[in-house]
């Protein structure tokens, strides 16, 4: 029999687990436990009822522990565990893929499971290689991706990602990348509610990148619609529409990172569909199963697809993929979840809820230290003045003071605040969250 005094001592030793994405000897001088959730709250170990201002990680968009959902899983889990992904597939990976396909825009109609935004990253980029490859153009090699874009942490995630933290320790990175400039500036855009008027011209930046490479070298340009975690970065009006000309002009394919924005966090299923601008290549993850289950995919337009289905038919057409593609627990995730956004009409709720969340937010506005304030959908960055010396600092006492002191989870980066709600977020408690933001900005300066 176990020995309970040394179960007890494993619960409670800290030591073991090295926490992601995290400062680790902070993190474990004041734990921030979270032991159970229902809907818009988390429940730490001593019963504090803790307000979700992120979503999990913007991923439980239909909020914490859905009973359909719930019921879902856990009915998948008794009627099958697992079934090969390569060479067998299970009957509703199928009906998942029909069913993303039908949210996503145009002929975005082809889906390919993995199992987290890294991996769709990765995926996307490997398949716009491997495009260009079966069409005869394997010149076609070099990634563009953007300034502060982050796109998970694969090599092929941070090669084209734009955070110097998110790269400087890992060596060399994938060969052949550039990068498009950042699209935010604080000169021409601070507290802009929405897409700002000032930087379209940005992306013809590409052009710069085209003419110096030459287009014959250039498989891919890779950004997310609205940066959100380097703070909530909206496009600016009309920008991702001329980065689709020029992608076009020069035979580039363009892929929408939408790990983020996809699944109702700007009121539409896809970014793609707020902006009018169809990808080649649509990134989702999170929000797919809200959160539940870990599942992510890449969309391909049909043309795409298209040019790998050549070859002899007994032959694998594209050598990619995971042992956990399509999972059956994430796809009676998926599909739980989708039921649930369309018959709650989530979507259109944050829709309608993006200028009454944008309002609330821009109450910050005039607080000491708030140097900018941006909002899309339901999503909200809001950058404070860092300390001298000390950037992060006043960031990360935010969203230790918000945990503990005001029972609010928010995201940080650096001393950007993020604060994206589950879907389900009534108006109340919108102003109950931007009310406790503005307490812990006080309470740090
Ligand atoms: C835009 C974007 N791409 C990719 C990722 C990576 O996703 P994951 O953490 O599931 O690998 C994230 C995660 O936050 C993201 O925001």
């Amino acid at each position: 029999m176990a020995d309970i005094s040394s179960l007890a001592r494993q619960t409670n030793d800290l030591d073991a687990f090295w926490l992601p994405f995290t400062p680790n000897r902070a993190f474990k001088r004041a734990p921030r436990l979270i032991a159970g959730a229902k809907d818009l709250h988390y429940f730490t170990p001593d019963g504090r009822a803790v307000l979700d201002g992120l979503a999990g990680l913007w991923c439980t968009n239909a909020g914490h522990n859905r009973d359909p959902i719930v019921a879902a899983i856990q009915r998948q889990a008794a009627e099958l565990d697992y079934s090969p992904a390569f060479h067998f597939a299970y009957p509703k990976s199928f009906e998942l893929a029909s069913r993303v396909a039908a949210l996503a825009p145009a002929d975005l109609n082809r889906v390919f499971f993995c199992n987290s935004g890294s991996e769709a990253i990765d995926t996307a980029l490997k398949i716009a290689l491997a495009y260009h490859n079966v069409r005869g153009e394997g010149a076609r090699t070099r990634l563009i991706g953007r300034e502060r874009g982050y796109h998970g942490v694969g090599f092929g995630g941070i090669s084209v990602g734009g955070i110097v933290n998110n790269r400087k320790f890992f060596g060399t990175l994938l060969a052949g990348v550039d990068h498009l400039p950042a699209t935010y500036s604080r000169e021409h855009q601070a507290f802009t509610k929405g897409e700002p008027q000032w930087g379209a011209h940005l992306a013809d930046e590409l052009e710069r990148i085209v003419a110096l490479h030459g287009a014959s070298t250039i498989a891919a340009v890779i950004v997310e619609p609205m940066a959100g975690s380097t703070g909530v970065l909206p496009p600016p009006k009309g920008y991702l529409a001329r980065l689709r000309t020029i992608c076009d002009r020069h035979g580039i394919l363009l892929i929408f990172d939408e790990v983020i924005t996809g699944f109702g966090r700007l009121g539409h299923a896809f970014a793609a569909e707020r902006y009018g601008v169809t990808p080649d290549l649509l990134c989702f993850a999170k929000g797919i199963t809200s959160g539940a289950v870990p599942m992510g995919g890449v969309i391909a337009r049909e043309n795409v697809y298209d040019a790998f289905m050549r070859g002899p038919e007994h032959a694998i057409e594209l050598f990619h993929g995971y042992t956990y593609s399509a999972h059956p627990l994430a796809c009676a995730a998926g599909l739980a979840s989708l039921d649930l956004y369309r018959d709650e009409g989530l979507f259109e709720r944050a829709k309608s809820l993006e200028s009454r969340y944008a309002d609330a937010a821009m109450t910050l506005k005039g607080l000491p230290g708030v140097l900018d304030i941006r909002t899309v959908g339901l999503a909200a960055g809001v950058d404070l003045a860092s300390r001298p010396d000390a950037v992060g600092e006043r960031g990360y006492e935010a969203m230790e003071r918000a945990f503990h002191d005001e029972d609010l989870v928010i995201r940080i980066t650096g001393d950007t605040l993020a604060i994206a709600p589950p879907l389900i977020v009534s108006e109340g408690q919108i102003g109950e969250i931007f009310a406790k933001v503005g307490r812990v900005i006080r309470a740090v300066m």
